[in-house]
């Protein structure tokens, strides 16, 4: 008989099976142990009578801990008291290894529980929450694969900021300084000359200096850029893509979104068009709402939070300050004191899970906002080449699949949303 998963040992619902995984729980009296298995599928309690096995199992079972790996042979019945419903009455049972004493229990900190990170991604939680991000970035490949884009891979070592200085991190090149990639956005602009539409999911970096839920200092951006698109282009493209990522957690996750305890209700209603609203427009609510947001300044968290707070879909947020946005976005031609921009917002407080905007074409504007924010033009020399050789309009966007898969989840903190979190406080372990 060859191995199954516990997935489809439970889909059998009778006979003989075999599993193998790990002890997740365990419990014994004098004549009964009770041992819950888990693989990557699914758990299942495993019942061993120390009648009806040889005295070496018994003993074994005797002295298992959690975590140790085994390997079970048994009859499989439905049992409404299991916790998934069924359970296995062993026959035979391989320990192949004896854990120790495992050294996470109940109750404790966040902290400890990062400190033993490679551990605590076997819990259930964690689990469910890789299972989400695998499905997360199929759905992105699918998506954009459908639709005649190409996978455009960018470079992570770069010569200068693509998002401002501030948050750059140096690495030492040779006998040179490099930084890691805030966003493939400059290499994409260059690609779609030949490529028209592009997308990649791709490491980014930013030594955020912010303790936040929502901050990682690696995280994983998927971009795209268009050639030929205008604003309205990538907003569409922005909504129905969040809006097919979510059709597919909902179709391929269930149940992993009930052990987390998401309400799927809640993101069944995740369809396209979303909210919009222009910056100024979103200024005039909170005040409504008693909070004063000067014109002018980008939105602070507890305001996106207060504009996001009761809605049932995502909010998309236009036409920011010229003024505060990066080099590369154009002024408003019908109202130069915006640009052409927009931020996703999602829904109950998750926060920014997109920015994109329009891309200037205009490169002595450019070279201004560079030097308004404190960066050479001369660095990007070989980026205005682009705006030299057959420039056309074009537009783009980043999503931060982890600000997404904490929302899907439902997650407290941005850092359960990636196995290994990288925050200014911890690159461990
Ligand atoms: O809004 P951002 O900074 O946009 C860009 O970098 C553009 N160059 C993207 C483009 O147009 N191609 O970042 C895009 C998204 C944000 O909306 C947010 O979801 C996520 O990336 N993000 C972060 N996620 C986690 N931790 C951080 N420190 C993040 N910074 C940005
Ligand atoms: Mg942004």
């Amino acid at each position: 008989m060859t191995f199954i998963s516990i997935a489809d040992a439970i889909k059998k619902g009778h006979g003989e099976v075999k599993i193998r995984g790990w002890v997740y729980r365990e419990r014994k009296s004098n004549k009964m142990a009770f041992i819950v298995v888990r693989d990557s599928s699914n758990i299942i309690q495993c019942v061993i009578d120390r009648d009806k096995v040889a005295e070496n199992v018994w003993k074994d079972a005797d002295k298992i801990l959690i975590e140790s790996s085994v390997e079970i042979e048994g009859e499989i019945h439905e049992d409404k008291r299991a916790p998934t419903g069924y359970e296995v009455k062993v026959k035979n049972m391989k320990v192949v290894h004896f854990a120790d004493v495992f050294p996470i229990n109940k109750d404790q900190s966040t902290e400890f529980l990062l400190d033993k990170r490679h551990l605590w991604i076997r819990s259930r939680k964690l689990t469910s929450v890789m299972k989400i991000r695998s499905t997360v970035f199929g759905a992105i490949d699918e998506f954009y694969r459908a639709r005649g884009f190409y996978e455009f891979a960018p470079p992570v070592l770069t010569p200068a900021a693509c998002e401002g200085g501030s948050t750059l991190f140096e690495v030492k090149y040779f006998d040179d300084t490099a930084y890691l990639t805030q966003s493939w956005q400059l290499y994409a602009e260059a690609a779609i000359f030949s490529l028209e539409k592009i997308y990649c999911n791709s490491p980014c970096f930013r030594a955020e200096k912010s303790k936040t839920s929502r901050h990682l200092a690696e995280f994983y951006m998927s971009e795209m850029e268009i050639a030929w698109g205008h604003l309205d282009d990538v907003i569409k493209y922005g909504e129905e893509l969040v809006e097919f990522i979510v059709k597919k957690v909902i179709e391929q996750n269930t149940d992993d979104l009930k052990i987390l305890g998401r309400d799927i209700q809640k993101l069944e209603k995740i369809k396209a068009p979303f909210h919009r609203m222009t910056y100024t427009e979103a200024l005039e609510y909170l005040k409504k709402k008693g909070m004063h947001a000067p014109w002018g300044k980008d939105l602070r968290t507890n305001e996106e939070d207060e504009l996001t707070k009761d809605l049932d879909k995502p909010l998309i947020v236009t036409h920011y300050p010229k003024e505060i946005m990066a080099f590369y976005k154009p002024a408003d031609p019908k109202d130069p004191k915006v640009a052409l921009n927009f931020d996703m917002l999602a829904p109950e407080s998750y926060g920014e899970i997109i920015g994109g905007s329009e891309r200037s074409t205009d490169i002595e504007d450019m070279i201004s906002g560079l030097k308004k924010q404190g960066d050479n033009p001369e660095n990007y020399d070989w980026y205005f080449d682009s705006r030299r050789y057959g420039s056309v309009p074009h537009s783009g966007y980043g999503l931060g699949v982890e600000r997404v898969v904490s929302w899907l989840c439902g997650l407290d903190n941005i850092k359960d949303a990636i196995p290994f979190p990288r925050t200014m406080l911890r690159k461990n372990p």
